[in-house]
């Protein structure tokens, strides 16, 4: 037997899952890391727990299948994006915690370029905004704070990567630091048109070019892993951001089709083809990946908060298992004219505002947790309502269906929801791995033993939700998500 492995780095855990050649999942081995908040709004992660865990999961998902490195035809990479790591040449030390995509501390630097007029050029030249999401400013500030970084950084002893740099660095042993294109187009220093560092960009941001990676395809050649690490070397012919790879994974290959992902965050992508589609109204436009020669690029709705709502109604002891979420919330039949904004770490697409803050609005004597809860799952359906909003608007196109994945993705009632919150069908796949699948079909793609056909048809339905609300109840939920909205915007705003 011959098979694709799949690393799939997260926000909160690392999963490695072993795939046939055909698609089926055959081992999968996940395991959660800790969440470092050291001051408001700031979220780290240790580096060495990242590549640890995600070592620790490979090695068990081989382990529990019974399979041999040597049976593995290729691995491909995924991971959460934008998050930021510095570490050393050679040893691959880490210099700082890796800086996560949700973290804050940026928001005021951000603020000084948009006053200085930059926002325009760094829309132009990479389709993202000023936004602390974003890499680019990250580093900026890991090398103005952390003590003799931007001298040792200035002499070439410093890397710079996010998730994939640093996890492909360490699974070569140091030979790799590379990047492909749908990670560097999230960094606010790659340029979209030319594919390449931004000179002009990273000369404002203060980045010395030498600590970049290399970009190459996401298909390409990202040399093998060390054979201490799982018996004998695996070729590595596949890296991309966690959310293009669910994209390649819905099989979403041609202009027009599109995904939400709801992890963490929730992340809806519209393949748009061969070329960037700017965009005035707040949505990110993004390599989707670079395939067999070609690049092809989407426009991204990135909302911050979807899973990681039901997590803090977990972590607030509301309901014990993220899974009960499902059965407290369809014990009302609506949420009681109860609002809950989830800017718990600012509002992305379209509102981009930092300085949001998590809001709960209408409560009366009668609330019940149930509310709270059907709540939290309207306030994650409501944001990918705006963000579809704002796509249709500028794509000029009108969604006639939505496929979805991720771990939401399991809870039938939240579907229902999204379903009746956005007024078209919602399409779940067999696969909800859609991550991981992109992965590896990437790496088979890249390894030459999957033809981008084999991924168009290997896509299949597994349930269709259909939106039941009427229009005008539809608007009026709507209206009143958007007064909530904006009593949440700039409430940490000094
Ligand atoms: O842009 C952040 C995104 O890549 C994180 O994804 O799945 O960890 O929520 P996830």
């Amino acid at each position: 037997m011959k098979y694709l492995l799949a690393l799939d780095q997260g926000t909160t855990s690392s999963r490695a899952i072993l795939f046939g050649l055909e698609g089926r999942p055959v081992a999968m081995a996940q395991r959660e890391f800790r969440q470092l908040y050291p001051r408001p709004g700031w979220v780290e992660h240790d580096p060495l727990e990242i590549w640890e865990s995600q070592l620790g999961v490979t090695q068990e998902a081989l382990r529990q299948a019974g399979v041999e490195a040597r049976e593995v035809v290729a691995l491909g990479l995924t991971n959460q994006r934008e998050t930021t790591l510095v570490f050393e040449r050679g040893t691959g030390r880490p210099l700082y915690n890796a800086i996560v995509w949700q973290d804050r501390r940026t928001a005021s630097l951000c603020q000084e370029l948009k006053a200085q007029g930059l926002e325009p050029l760094f829309r132009e030249r990479t389709g993202l905004l000023l936004d602390p999401y974003f890499s680019g400013t990250k580093l900026a500030w890991l090398l103005a704070n952390v003590p003799g970084l931007r001298e040792r950084a200035g002499k070439g002893e410093v890397r710079f990567g996010t998730v994939d740099t640093w996890l492909l660095y360490r699974l070569t042993g140091g030979r790799v630091h590379a990047t492909d294109p749908s990670n560097a187009s999230r960094t606010l220093l790659f340029n979209l048109h030319t594919l390449s560092w931004d000179e002009e960009l990273l000369g404002i941001l203060g980045i010395p070019p030498a600590m970049l990676p290399e970009v190459r395809p996401s298909d390409g050649e990202f040399g093998a892993t060390l054979p201490e690490l799982f018996g004998a070397p695996i070729p590595i012919r596949g890296v991309l951001g966690d959310q293009q790879a669910a994209l390649f994974g819905q099989a979403a290959l041609a202009a027009g089709q599109g995904k939400c992902t709801y992890g963490t965050g929730a992340f809806l992508l519209l393949n748009t083809g061969e070329r960037p589609v700017p965009s005035p109204k707040g949505l990110l436009s993004t390599v989707a990946w670079s395939v067999r020669g070609k690049v092809s690029y989407a426009l991204e709705g990135s909302v911050f908060m979807a899973g990681a709502v039901v997590g803090w109604l977990q972590g607030l002891g509301l309901i014990r298992e993220s899974a009960e979420v499902e059965a407290l919330a369809r014990e009302v039949a609506d949420s009681g004219g109860v609002y809950l904004v989830p800017a718990f770490t600012g509002l992305g697409a379209p509102y981009w505002d930092p300085y949001a803050r998590g809001a709960i609005l209408g409560l009366t004597r009668g609330t019940s947790r149930a509310h709270l809860a059907r709540a939290a799952l309207e306030g994650v359906a409501f944001q990918v309502r705006d963000v579809v909003r704002a796509m249709e608007g500028e794509a000029g196109l009108s969604l006639e269906e939505l496929r979805v994945d991720g771990g939401m993705a399991q809870n039938a009632l939240f579907l229902e929801i999204q379903a009746d919150l956005l007024g078209v069908p919602v399409l779940r796949s067999r696969v909800t791995e859609t991550t991981a699948l992109g992965a590896a079909w990437m790496a088979g793609v890249g390894a030459g033993v999957l033809g981008l056909e084999a991924v168009r048809e290997a896509w299949t339905l597994e349930a269709r939700f259909l939106p039941r609300l009427s229009p005008s109840r539809r608007e009026a939920l709507y209206q009143g998500w958007r007064r909530a909205v904006e009593r949440a915007l700039g409430w940490a705003r000094e």
